[in-house]
């Protein structure tokens, strides 16, 4: 046989092996979806607008719950409170699985806690909870902790004097040194060049990872990992932030006294050492790396780029800051910093809170799950290990449960008496055994700093209100706010 005719059999003859493999019949009995190419799978069909669009276009067309080929591999998407409520919670543990995020998979490759399964996530979920616990909430308290942050982010805020700023590093600033406090047991200064140079990274990561070329990267990882990218440019920025991470381990190492553990990491050394004897230990080196590396970014960007939305919206809508401004007055005063059980008592401010976090929308697409066994789902079979996103965007925004879902507005929040009214849509930290682990902390943060910095300052832009654009720089599997410049006036 001649070699071209041979070369097209192989070539035919692979096609239909992968047109066979792309079907969903082959694969359990998944829900509907567009039909898949082979290789491609449906990438060729993604909205150039970015995935959530594309997401958002096939749920009106499949409904709810439905499924979509990264390539050859199938994901399902659930969309609505309802399907992802009936994934996550009632079938919570079977929903239970971390998948793959392929742009920064080569950095964490299944350890720590943001991206383990089975065991090892139990465990180190598990430890980081408590470890938490104990050098955030029990002895010095998060509040105390976040409360004296946002007295060093309000001296630092009056040293331009009413300049304009742009807010992006200080917001890092103050969320990162909550959880370098926790897990290092240091803060750092606003302008240590090392700590900028830490949050730079994080800053340019989060951004790549939420670009264009990130999601078609989602769709064909397997070719593209071997062709520069920006995937590379994530891969390098994680290392070095790794690096950090390891000296400060190594100091740690040197300085641990066993009775008087004084963070994260003191702590996980010493069950390391308590556990140097088991082979199947999950205390090891490199767990406590990208463990420490995973709360330092879960931690760090997804608060920050909420203040920095928060921000953006209270300059477009200025009647919303004057009400929170007059809250602050009536409740908290000028006299003392507020404090977590003002909350109860300022139902507009968390309100806006709330609003803030439904616009802002930051992980319009959730963190990917797997499915861990085999499972029934609304009359589908999803089988084990196939990838699951729960579309926490499709929530957020559902005009059932959010009357005008595109306007920002507080009322959303509100019952008719001016008490917060809470709404089962609103699910910025997911549902289920996956929850985001730092939820309590966030929500302190947000409540803390927005009302200690409004009850120093009134903020002010060069853009008319009217102006203001809030179209996001990215929206993948994060949603990047514009920049902006804004004045912070002393009141
Ligand atoms: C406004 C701030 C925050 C938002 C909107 C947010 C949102 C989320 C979401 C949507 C998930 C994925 C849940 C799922 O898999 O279904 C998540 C996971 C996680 N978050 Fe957050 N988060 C925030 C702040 C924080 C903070 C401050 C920390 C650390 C102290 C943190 C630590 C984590 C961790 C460790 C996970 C992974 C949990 C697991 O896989 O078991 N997050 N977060």
């Amino acid at each position: 046989m001649e070699l071209s005719v041979f070369l097209l059999l192989a070539f035919l003859t692979g096609l239909l092996l992968l047109l066979a493999r792309g079907h969903p019949k082959a694969q359990g009995r998944l829900p509907p979806g567009p039909r898949p190419l082979p290789i491609f799978g449906n990438l060729l069909q993604m909205d150039r607008r970015g995935l959530l669009k594309f997401f958002l276009r096939l749920r009106d067309k499949y409904g709810d719950v439905f499924t979509v080929y990264f390539g050859p591999r199938p994901v399902v998407m659930l969309c609505g409170i309802e399907a992802i409520r009936e994934a996550l919670v009632d079938q919570s543990e079977a929903f239970s699985g971390r998948g793959k995020v392929a742009v920064v998979d080569p950095v964490f490759q299944g350890y720590g806690v943001v991206f383990a399964n089975g065991k090892r996530w139990k465990t180190l979920r598990q430890f980081s909870l408590t470890t938490m616990k104990d050098f955030g909430m029990g002895k010095r308290g998060v509040e105390e902790l976040i409360q004296e942050e946002a007295q060093c982010l309000v001296e630092e805020l009056r040293k331009p004097q009413g300049e304009l700023q742009d807010p992006t590093f200080l917001f890092y600033s103050i969320t990162a040194n909550v959880i370098c406090s926790i897990v290092f047991g240091e803060r750092f200064a606003y302008r240590d060049p090392e700590f900028l140079k830490l949050l730079d990274m994080f800053y340019q990561t989060f951004t790549l990872t939420s670009s264009f070329s990130s999601q078609v990267f989602e769709f064909f990882s397997d070719i593209l990992k071997y062709f520069p990218g920006t995937h590379r440019q994530i891969y390098r920025n994680l290392q070095e932030i790794n690096a950090f991470i390891g000296r400060s381990v190594e100091k740690h190492r040197e300085t641990l006294d066993p009775s008087t553990p004084r963070d994260f990491i003191d702590t996980y050394l010493l069950h390391m050492d308590k556990e140097k004897s088991d082979p199947n230990s999950e205390f090891h080196q490199q767990n406590l790396i990208i463990t420490a590396l995973s709360l330092f970014f879960a931690g760090t960007e997804t608060t920050s780029t909420t203040l920095r939305y928060g921000f953006l919206f209270l300059l477009k809508y200025p009647h919303v800051a004057e009400r929170v401004h007059r809250e602050i007055d009536q409740v908290i005063g000028s006299h003392r910093p507020p404090a977590l059980n003002d909350r109860a008592k300022m139902p507009y401010t968390d309100a806006v809170i709330h609003e803030i976090q439904r616009c802002g929308d930051i992980l319009p697409l959730g963190l990917p799950h797997v499915v861990t066994k085999d499972i029934l789902f609304r009359g589908y079979i999803i089988p084990k290990d196939t990838a699951v996103f729960p579309i926490l965007s499709s929530a957020l925004q559902d005009p059932r449960y959010f009357e005008k879902p595109d306007t920002f507005n507080p009322d959303h929040f509100l019952d008719a008496n001016g008490a917060l009214k809470k709404n089962e849509a609103f699910i910025p930290f997911s549902l289920g055994k996956r929850i985001c682990l730092g939820e309590g902390i966030a929500r302190t943060e947000l409540f803390l700093f927005f009302t200690t910095i409004l009850q120093n300052f009134s903020v002010a832009s060069p853009v008319a209100p009217e102006d203001i654009d809030l179209t996001p720089q990215e929206n993948g599997v994060g949603k990047v706010p514009p920049t902006y410049q804004i004045r912070f006036l002393s009141r």
